[in-house]
C-alpha cells in the first residue's frame, strides 16, 4: 500500500520522522490572543490555518482563558496581541501579562513568536502591547523562532492579509528546527 505523506510549506513532503520530531519537541503550538475588538483573533485564526496547511497543528486560546501553564508547559507559543489605552496590553491580556511580570517564571525552555497589532497614529505608544509581551518573554528566557512582526492599522493593509507571509515564514522556521 502507498503511504501518504503530509504536505508542508511550498508543497514539501514531511517525513513521518520530521512530524514525530515536531510533535515531540513541542507538546503543541498554541496561539494566545490579546484583543479588544477581534482583529488579533482573526489574525490568530489565519496563522492557525497556514500552520495547519503546513502539517503543524495549532490551537487558538484567548488570553483571558490562559494560565501560566499554557505558556510554560513546553508548547511553542505564538502571541497575537493589539495595543490599547496609552500603550497597554488589551484588557483580556492584562492578567496573563501581570502574572508573567510578577511571578517571573523561567521560560528558557519555551520558543515563541509574536505578531503585534497597533496604529502609528499613536506614535508615542506604537505597538507597545506586543512590544511589552516580547520584552517580558525575552527577559524570562524564551527564545524567538523568528523576528516579531508589527502591523500598522494606518499602513493600508489588513492584518489578516499581512500576517499570511509571516505565518509562512513561521511555519518554515518551525520546520527548520526539526
Ligand atoms: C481606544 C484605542 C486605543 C488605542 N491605543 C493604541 C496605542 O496606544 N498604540 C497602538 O499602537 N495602537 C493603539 N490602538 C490601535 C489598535 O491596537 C489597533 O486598531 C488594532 O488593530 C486593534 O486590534 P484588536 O481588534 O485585536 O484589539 C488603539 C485603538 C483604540 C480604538
Amino acid at each position: 500500500m502507498h503511504k501518504r505523506r503530509a504536505r508542508g510549506v511550498a508543497g514539501l513532503a514531511l517525513s513521518p520522522r520530521v512530524l514525530q520530531f515536531i510533535a515531540m519537541a513541542f507538546s503543541s503550538i498554541r496561539l494566545l490572543v490579546g484583543t479588544m475588538t477581534g482583529n488579533a483573533q482573526v489574525v490568530a485564526e489565519e496563522i492557525q490555518f497556514v500552520l495547519d496547511k503546513a502539517g503543524l497543528g495549532a490551537s487558538v486560546l484567548p488570553m483571558d482563558d490562559a494560565s501560566l501553564d499554557d505558556i510554560a508547559d513546553g508548547a511553542l507559543i505564538v502571541i497575537c496581541t493589539s495595543t490599547y489605552g496609552s500603550g497597554d496590553v488589551p484588557d483580556n491580556a492584562r492578567a496573563v501579562y501581570t502574572l508573567l511580570t510578577e511571578t517571573r517564571p523561567d521560560l528558557s525552555h519555551v520558543r515563541f513568536a509574536l505578531f503585534g497589532l497597533g496604529d502609528s497614529t499613536y506614535p508615542q505608544t506604537y505597538n507597545f502591547g506586543g512590544k511589552k509581551f516580547e520584552a517580558v518573554m525575552l527577559e524570562l528566557g524564551a527564545k524567538p523562532v523568528l523576528a516579531s512582526h508589527f502591523h500598522n492599522a494606518s499602513g493600508g493593509t489588513l492584518p489578516e492579509e499581512e500576517c499570511l507571509p509571516w505565518a509562512d515564514e513561521l511555519a518554515q522556521s518551525i520546520l527548520a528546527l526539526a
